[in-house]
């Protein structure tokens, strides 16, 4: 009954044996009579040959009324394929089995879209591929990300296992806390007129946790968040989530350096070089223009705060009047750049709320710019050396207050690499890793809007010791002891020193980030009880599991490594999720719907 081998394991030491295999019917070809059927399972596949001179004529028939796709059973005897038609892209390509006997276990109804093309996932949209899922994760490529997800997950787990965490579960019913993301709620017929939440993060109870005295957690946590979805965001996602007593940043730092280290090496046989390097908030924002710096290439942002002072072209002798900054990128080779690719850079420059974007084509020995003749010889001089000016450059600036200046520059540098790297001008090695800590946060942002501020990260992040006097009279200088993972300019995770101290949490959550008293207790109130029995100091980090398992797999999407994902508009295509309920079921919730139902 059962299968003698898999669809990959067959080799010419096999010859002469008799065998069974499994699986599914990958491709189908009718040669001079012949029928080739590739089987194909889990592992791989392997040629099956039907020959109507061998076998029962309605054996033959069934062979050749086969759909592609459908489940069969194989039995006979393994030989070496004849001289010349061996394949060398699988490894059973030098063996095929004649076929004695056929079952069919199942049949396949003709497919939405051929599973045996390896470019099909090109070729087919991606709803097509959400929307019959289980046909996508056949594809071999889809097969390859499951299996490293898990191979990857293992490696995880076996890792804290030998460093002492125990992995714990934390509820996936939990309550409002609306800080964060916005939350999905589930309402409760047994409390009518009360909500759960599911947790945007284990956060509140990895630290409960770390009071109840586990000392080193770890769980692969699913977290929700009600987000604008992208390709790195899904409603509904995984963390290695990560806590630990009694340590400072130090410990964090070297046990997620031994994960990461020990995953790679897992996954793609890479040793990554540690310690990472480590890079302040501020030194990110300068040379990068963001807090998760791509450092696999250069392009960095170059400061003429000081060279503009006082000049003469007003757009740069006016900002830094303002107290702002004047900053600049030489996209080396880029003076070619299109008129399409100018106004997207100026367009990237307005969504940062800058007026315009000046820039220097470098062309046929001058210096292209209305703006340039404002300049004075030393500030010519300056740029010359500073950014190494050449011809066929471009340099671009950004002028106004320093952090939006960085950012725009930041985005405008990732948008420049991209155009350089499609024109040749700029490569990157697909196996490097540039890993780096992004440290010195500022643990607090002003919200202009709302005239107050807010956490940085999370309110729970410990201010740096040195900072806490700064906490009440000068608020936006006060430092978090947060870090940030990130490679290839990729967040790939994030996390803190926790505040332990009942008094600091207070602080912060009334006096810093305002939130009335009964707010904070009704929302954090059994933290803060939890608190004043004895809280070790503590710390943490969650790194995006998903973000990881991409990067491993080497594509863009996270859709490509979760089993079920949901699209930008947070759907699945598969199950048809979210869908309606009947009005029963809303009653028994207490629930009214408002919003008319869709047709
Ligand atoms: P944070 O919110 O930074 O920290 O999340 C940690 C990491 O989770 C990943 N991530 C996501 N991945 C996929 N889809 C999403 N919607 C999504 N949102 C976040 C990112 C991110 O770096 N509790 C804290 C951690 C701590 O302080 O210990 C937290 O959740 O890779
Ligand atoms: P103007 O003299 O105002 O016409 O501006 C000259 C150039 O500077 C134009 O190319 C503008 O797009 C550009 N520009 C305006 N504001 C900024 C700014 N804040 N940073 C960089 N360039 C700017």
């Amino acid at each position: 009954m059962k299968r003698t081998h898999h669809c990959n394991e067959l080799r010419p030491e096999h010859i002469g044996q008799t065998v069974t295999l499994c699986g599914w019917v990958h491709s189908r070809r009718d040669l001079g009579g012949v029928i080739f059927l590739d089987v194909r399972d889990r592992e791989g596949r392997t040629q099956t040959v039907f020959d109507p001179s061998d076998l029962p004529a309605e054996v033959f028939a069934q062979a050749a009324a086969l759909r592609s796709e459908s489940v069969v059973r194989v039995t006979g005897s393994v030989r070496r394929r004849p001289a010349g038609t061996d394949n060398p892209k699988i490894e059973t390509g030098q063996v095929e089995v004649m076929v004695r006997a056929l079952e069919v276990l199942n049949l396949a109804d003709p497919l939405p879209f051929q599973i045996d093309d390896p470019d099909s996932a090109a070729k087919v949209n991606e709803e097509t591929r959400l929307k019959y899922r289980y046909l996508d994760l056949r594809r071999p490529e889809m097969a390859r990300n499951l299996r490293l997800r898990s191979k990857v997950a293992a490696a995880t787990r076996q890792y804290f296992d030998e460093n002492g965490f125990l992995e714990v579960e934390t509820p996936m019913l939990f309550k409002s806390t609306p800080e964060g993301a916005r939350e999905f709620l589930v309402p409760c017929r047994s409390n009518p007129g009360l909500f759960y939440a599911l947790p945007q993060s284990p956060q509140q109870f990895k630290q409960i946790l770390m009071v109840a005295g586990v000392e080193r957690y770890y769980q692969l946590a699913k977290c929700f968040r009600d987000e604008d979805l992208r390709a790195d965001r899904q409603p509904e996602f995984t963390q290695i989530d990560v806590e630990m007593s009694f340590i400072d940043r130090e410990d964090i730092y070297a046990t997620i350096e031994g994960l990461l280290k020990r995953i790679w090496r897992t996954a793609l046989d890479v040793e990554l070089p540690t310690p990472f390097p480590r890079m302040p908030f501020v030194e990110a924002l300068n040379r990068f223009g963001i807090d998760k710096p791509d450092t696999r290439f250069g392009l960095e942002l170059v400061d003429f705060t000081e060279e503009f002072r006082g000049s003469a072209f007003k757009v740069f002798g006016g900002a830094v009047a303002a107290g702002g900054v004047v900053k600049a990128i030489n996209a080396k080779g880029f003076a070619g750049v299109t008129q399409g690719q100018m106004d997207a850079m100026t367009q990237i420059a307005k969504d940062g709320g800058s007026k315009g974007l000046a820039f220097i084509k470098v062309e046929g020995g001058e210096w292209k710019a209305p703006m340039v003749k404002f300049f004075t010889e030393a500030e010519k001089d300056a740029l010359r050396r500073k950014l190494q000016i050449e011809e066929g450059d471009l340099i671009l600036f950004a002028a106004g207050e320093w952090l939006p200046a960085c950012e725009i520059l930041g985005r405008i540098r990732l948008y420049a690499a991209e155009a350089l790297r499609a024109q040749g001008k700029l490569s990157i090695n697909p196996k490097r890793f540039d890993f780096l800590w992004v440290v010195d946060f500022p643990l607090l942002s002003f919200d202009k809007e709302n005239n107050r501020w807010y956490s940085s990260h999370h309110p729970f992040t410990a201010p740096v010791p040195e900072d806490i006097p700064l906490l009440l009279t000068d608020p936006k200088k006060v430092r978090g002891q947060h870090y940030d993972v990130v490679v290839n300019g990729v967040e790939l995770g994030g996390g803190s020193i926790r505040i332990h101290q009942p008094d600091v949490q207070k602080t912060v959550f009334e006096d810093v980030l305002q939130i009335p008293p009964d707010v904070a207790k009704a929302r954090f109130g059994y933290m803060l009880e939890a608190f004043r029995y004895g809280a070790p100091p503590h710390g943490g980090i969650a790194l995006g599991f998903d973000r990881m398992v991409a990067m491993l797999c080497g594509t863009s999407s996270i859709r490509d490594v979760i089993a079920f994902p949901k699209t930008a508009k947070g759907t699945d295509l598969m199950a048809e999720a979210p869908g309606e309920v009947s009005a029963r079921q809303l009653k028994e919730l207490y629930l009214e719907l408002r919003a008319a139902k869709k047709e």
